[in-house]
């Protein structure tokens, strides 16, 4: 079976009722392959709307975060991944760069948002990613590695993961192709290492994904798919980088 290509926005904080109305109902007149799946992570309180309008189409619905509590009770401010699928999420953003930054999410506390999200049926898209000085300091893979060694905890061939260096995200400073495709062959390997099935698995590219550069990008080796933050909030660019897929 030919492999599925993943493009997701990730709206982060942006966004109202009428824009989440209408980009989506522009996104779901597209006609998309068989090998092409998309998603959009909007912002909490537009969730469930999302999921609504896009309930009859193939597009999936997912939340930015998840929290690390899983059953219900005294925890004010949280989500749990219940209430996401309840909602209508099928996925669930996991240690995005932003929430390791402002919010202290540590390996720890990611352990368990991916188990909470995989038992309540959410896909968990666990981002990973070294920042400036560590890639200045040639520790990218050493990051990497760590990062991904929180998979030993959970069932890592249902995780989708997206490769996310922080230099790239919201910079318009994308990754170079030899980058790209040295980092994404590190992540099979490490995989690989650990006896997972890598048939199954997906890696995604994310920062700094835009229109114009979405069909390098998309067409690398062990490139899965994208995590688009910026241009995912326009239709246009949104559109132009699915299309980039080459089929
Ligand atoms: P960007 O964000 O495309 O705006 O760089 C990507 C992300 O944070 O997922």
């Amino acid at each position: 079976m030919q492999k599925q290509k993943w493009v997701v926005g990730n709206w982060k904080m942006n966004g109202r009722v009428d824009f989440t109305q209408t980009l989506l109902d522009q996104l779901k007149t597209l006609a998309i392959p068989e090998n092409v799946q998309i998603g959009v992570a909007p912002p909490l309180p537009y969730l469930a709307q999302s999921a609504h309008i896009l309930h009859d189409s193939r597009i999936h619905t997912g939340a930015q975060d998840v929290s690390q509590f899983e059953k219900e009770g005294a925890f004010t401010g949280e989500t749990n991944a219940g209430m996401l699928r309840d909602i209508g999420a099928d996925f669930a953003l996991v240690g995005h760069s932003e929430r390791r930054q402002y919010f202290g999410e540590t390996g720890e506390i990611l352990v368990k948002k991916i188990q909470n999200a995989l038992h309540a049926g959410l896909c968990p898209i666990y981002c990973i990613g070294e920042n400036l000085q560590q890639r200045e300091n040639k520790l990218e893979k050493q990051v990497i590695s760590e990062q991904l060694g929180i998979l030993d905890q959970v069932q890592a061939d249902k995780v989708i993961i997206a490769y996310e260096p922080v230099w790239a995200i919201g910079t318009g400073k994308v990754a170079t192709e030899e980058q790209i495709i040295d980092m994404h062959q590190h992540i099979y390997q490490h995989l690989l290492s650990k006896q997972i099935n890598t048939d199954n698995i997906t890696v995604l590219y994310g920062g700094s994904v835009n229109a114009e550069n979405a069909s390098v990008i998309l067409n690398l080796p062990n490139v899965d798919g994208a995590l688009v933050g910026g241009a995912s909030l326009k239709i246009e660019s949104f559109v132009h980088i699915i299309k980039a897929i080459e089929n």
